[in-house]
This record gives structure tokens, sequence and C-alpha cells, in this order.
């Protein structure tokens, strides 16, 4: 990278993003849109089964372009062909970044260093297939003789959210017999709870964790096998009721880990991009390797689209962009993702964690400070439940808050007209978000209902919605393995085209290193087996009413 493709902020085309922004400042959507009737079918577009409507953002058919102008003057075509082609992106790992290869089909050619990764991966696949068969056979036994019932996924970040999301997003897909459950925090309430729901004969525990070094991962796999020892495993037992996913393998084998049950990760998938490889094996477990396959393909098929879709017609990169335009442009700093559909509660979730940790960063590729922001921050949650809660804010805070709302058009569990109430709360959302309410309006409605003109003159301000609040609506037909798959990918390639922008490395995370570090001497303070002398007064003060108890 070049000194002059660090200097966003300076380039002609930023600059035109920036006299476009101050024309657009008096044209509210609102007016956009009786302006011009065919606004929908300009501003929404549709692949791999997804479609998005993204007609409601401050935009004209002028922005697209000069955004893509800007993408282009990043690099964004050839950053594209050299995220499949495996180049170092990871460049403070020197690592290149292939997560994208795990959902390519078995003919593919990927090479890393020389070596195509593409058998290792059909390989691992495999290997995959036959220990869920095995499960799911019950020809995996426990201790006593008995077939395994329960798994217990243990691991954390990228080795939990993105698995736990799935499997409860693709929950009509589910298996008879078999169960998983997931243990992450080093809080030990969430190992209880799980330890309470099962048998020791009957439960395989799966260690997650590409370092094999996490602590959280690590104490409660130790608490995991001191449980089963307690119920009688023996050593010779306990290797067959542990797996391992991790690219450590003889860390997993001194844990205690049979070789048969460990599952490699390759140094070349991020963490948070991993529910592709064998981290996705509760996925495989609980939904059954066919579907599990669905979940990848559905990904491949943004991928395609992704590396060949020009800008402007480029899924990803028109989400990637407008949440440049709103963020670097517009001043927003938060993004929420809104699913009208219970199954995808945890997918905020599993987003904030792909989006903050890749693009939470603060210097560029070449480690000079950025000089505009980068990342927002991620949230949500489940519509309608947070039009009773949050939605206030978006609507009248002084906040700008971008939404994505997500919705298929068809759910697993018609009732009554439930979905057609569903899919209306959420176009009303998004539609009175965009077009808000005037004094004027306001002041007529408060007339209209019987209220003194004084009175409504006094009311009417609180009533004011300001509108013109940017969102996506995204559809598809069905919650489908396929759907989930290109809808998460669809995901990571927004993210990875706004680190391209914003010339980030999106896919280290040095700032979760130092709590880890500060971590070990605190332990150590804690049991007393050091002094606080030197730490700072809060801390060590914390640390003084913990040891009192
Ligand atoms: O602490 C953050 C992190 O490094 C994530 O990036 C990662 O997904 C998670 O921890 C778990 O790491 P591991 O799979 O090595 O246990």
């Amino acid at each position: 990278m070049t000194e002059a493709t660090t200097r966003l902020t300076r380039r002609p085309e930023w600059r035109a993003l920036q006299a476009h922004r101050s024309e657009l400042e008096q044209r509210p959507m609102r007016a956009l849109f009786q302006e011009d009737p065919q606004r929908f079918q300009r501003f929404s577009t549709e692949a791999a089964g997804l479609f998005l409507d993204y007609s409601k953002n401050r935009i004209t058919s002028a922005t697209l372009p000069l955004l893509s102008a800007l993408a282009r003057a990043c690099g964004l075509p050839q950053r594209i062909e050299d995220l499949f082609s495996g180049a170092t992106l990871n460049n403070t790992e020197h690592r290149p970044v292939l997560h994208t290869a795990l959902r390519s089909p078995a003919t593919a050619d990927v090479r890393v260093a020389g070596h195509n990764i593409i058998p290792d991966i059909q390989a691992t696949l495999d290997h995959m297939e036959s220990f869920v068969t095995r499960i799911h056979n019950g020809d995996c036994k426990g201790f006593s003789g008995q077939p395994i019932r329960d798994v217990v996924s243990i691991g954390i970040g990228g080795s939990y959210l993105g698995p736990r999301m799935v499997t409860d997003a693709l929950k009509p897909f589910s298996r008879e017999g078999i169960c998983c459950h997931y243990v992450a925090n080093i809080d030990g309430t969430d190992i209880s709870e799980v330890l309470a729901q099962i048998q020791p004969e009957t439960t395989l525990f799966l260690v997650q964790s590409k370092s094999f070094s996490t602590q959280e991962t690590l104490a409660n796999s130790e608490v995991a096998r001191d449980w089963l020892v307690q119920a009688g495993a023996t050593g010779q037992d306990l290797p067959m009721q542990f797996a391992a996913v991790t690219s450590k393998p003889e860390a997993a084998i001194r844990f205690g880990v049979h070789k048969d049950h460990i599952f490699p990760m390759w140094d070349w998938v991020g963490g948070r991009y991993s529910l592709w490889s064998a981290i996705g094996l509760p996925i495989a477990l609980t939904l059954g390797m066919a579907h599990f396959r669905e979940l990848l393909d559905g990904a491949h098929a943004m991928d395609k689209h992704f590396r060949s879709a020009p800008l402007e017609q480029n899924l990803p990169v028109i989400m990637a962009l407008l949440g440049v335009w709103n963020v670097n442009f517009w001043g927003a700093s938060s993004h929420a993702i809104i699913t009208y559909d219970e199954y995808l509660q945890a997918l905020p979730a599993h987003l904030q964690q792909l989006d903050m940790e890749s693009n939470g960063k603060r210097v560029t590729r070449d480690g000079q400070d950025v000089e505009y922001h980068t990342g927002p921050v991620i949230w949500g949650g489940v519509g309608a439940n947070g039009q009773h809660a949050y939605h206030q804010l978006l609507h009248q805070g002084t906040l700008l808050i971008p939404v994505d709302f997500i919705i298929p058009m068809r759910t697993h569990n018609p009732v009554a007209r439930h979905h057609e109430t569903l899919f209306a709360n959420c176009l009303s959302q998004s539609q009175a978000l965009m077009q808000g309410k005037t004094l004027a309006e306001a002041r007529a409605e408060l007339m209209a209902d019987g209220l003194s003109a004084p009175d409504a003159d006094w009311l009417a301000p609180h009533k004011v919605i300001p509108g013109n609040k940017p969102s996506n609506t995204l559809t598809f037909d069905q919650t489908t393995p396929a759907a989930i798959g290109a809808l998460i990918a669809l995901y990571e390639h927004r993210t990875f085209v706004q680190g391209i922008v914003w010339n980030l490395n999106s896919f280290d995370q040095w700032g979760v290193e130092l709590g880890k570090q500060l971590g070990k001497p605190i332990m150590a303070q804690l049991a007393g087996e050091s002094g606080t002398e030197g730490v700072d007064a809060s801390t060590a003060g914390l640390i003084e009413r913990f040891r009192k108890g």
C-alpha cells in the first residue's frame, strides 16, 4: 500500500462525495420518493436468493457511482481478487484469508504457498461426515457403552457465535436424537447449567479452539474432563468422549483427545469466519451433513456474485458503500440489525463480532492513524419486540442509526395472520423511519382528534418524527440453510469491502490481547500470590474487595 492510498479523505472521490452530501442535505428521502416513482425498482437488487431494497437511503442516482468511484480508487476490484486467490491480506500476521475456499466446490484450485488447499478442505468435510454419521447412527459410545446423545461445544468468540447462531436459525431442520449444547463463558453458571441437563455416559465434549490456548475454553474443558472422571470415566475412556477442532492438534492430544477425533483449523481461517470449517461441527451434528453442505453452497453462491458482479450491482458492495456513506458522510456511529424472524435472534451477536472485531481499528494497514471513522457499533435484536423498546430512539433520538431489516417471505410456523402482521410491522418501521411526521402533520392530527388549537400547539412538537433515517430491507423466501449461508457471506463481504475502503487489516484483532495479558497478573493478585504494588488504585481497590470476599 502506498502513502497515497492511506490519505482517503484527500482523494478527489472523497471530496466529490462531500459535495454530493451537501446537495442532498436539503432533499429528504420523503421528497426523493415523491419525485421518483421508480425509486424502488431503481434501488433494489437481488443475488443468491437474497433481495435487497436500499431505496430508503439518502441517495440519488448519482450516489452509488460516486461511492463506487471511491471504492475503485481504493483498489477494491483487485482486492476482491486478492481475497479469493489467497494474497496475504492479513498483513500483520502474514496470512492469506481464505474462508471462501471452505465453501468452494471440490473442483476448485486455491493455493497457499503453492499447495492446493481444496483437497484438505474436502478431506475434512469427509472426516466430519463420517464422525457425524457415527454419532447419528449411535456408533459413538460413552464410557458405559451407551450411544452419545448430547454434544457440548466448548468454545468462545468465533468458535461459538457462528455455530450457535446457525443452529438456532435453522432449528426447523434439526434432527431428532442428538442435542447440541454450548458453553462459552468463564462464568461458572454457563457450564453448570449445561451439565445439569445431561448425563456423563452419553455426552461428548467438542473443544472448539483454533489456538487451543483460550483461557475460557481450556478452563471449561478441564471442568468437563473432571466431571466425566467423577462419574466413572477412566483415562482410557476420556479420549473418545472428547473431540477437538484446532490448528494445534498436539495440544489437543496432550489434553487427552483421541487423534481420530481431531479436526483441523488452518491459519488462513480467522475465528469469526470459521463456521464454514470443522468449527461448524455443531451445525452438522444438529442439522445433518446434507444441510451443512447446503449452507456452504448458499455462501458459495454469494461468493460467486461478489467476485463477478459489477460494483454498482454487487449486493455486498452496495451494502458496504451505503455503510461508508452513513458513517463517514452522515455521522452514523452505530448500525442496527433487526431481524423479523425469531429464529434469527442470534444473528446480531454474530454480526457484531464479525464486524466489530474486523473493522474496529484505528490505524491503516501500514500503521498510520486513520483520519476518519471506521467500523460503527453493531447491535440489534428481534422485531417486532424492539418496536416496544429501543425503536423510540431510532425514531426520535438525536443519534443517526441506520438499520438493516431482515425478514423471510415465508415462515416455518404459519399461525393465524401472524406472519402478515409481522411483515406489516417490519414495513411500517422502515416507512416511519424514512418519512417521519412533520410539525404540521402532528398538529393537524391532534386537531382532528379534538384538541384545542393551543393544546395541539403545545403537544405537537413531542409528536414530530424527523424521518429521513436510512434503512435497508433484506428479504428471502424462507429461513433455509442456503439462505442463511448467503446471508452470512453477504455480511462477511460487506465487512471486507468497508475494510478495503478504510484501508484496514480486517483480519487481525490485537485490541483483544491487552485484556488477556493483564488478566494473568490480576489472577495472581486475586489469589494473593502477588501484591498490588504499582497497580492503579481502582484495580487494586477492587482486588482488595474481592479478596475480602
Ligand atoms: O479473543 C478473541 C478471539 O481471539 C476471537 O478472534 C476468536 O474467535 C476467539 O478469541 C476464540 O479463539 P480460539 O478459537 O483460538 O479459542
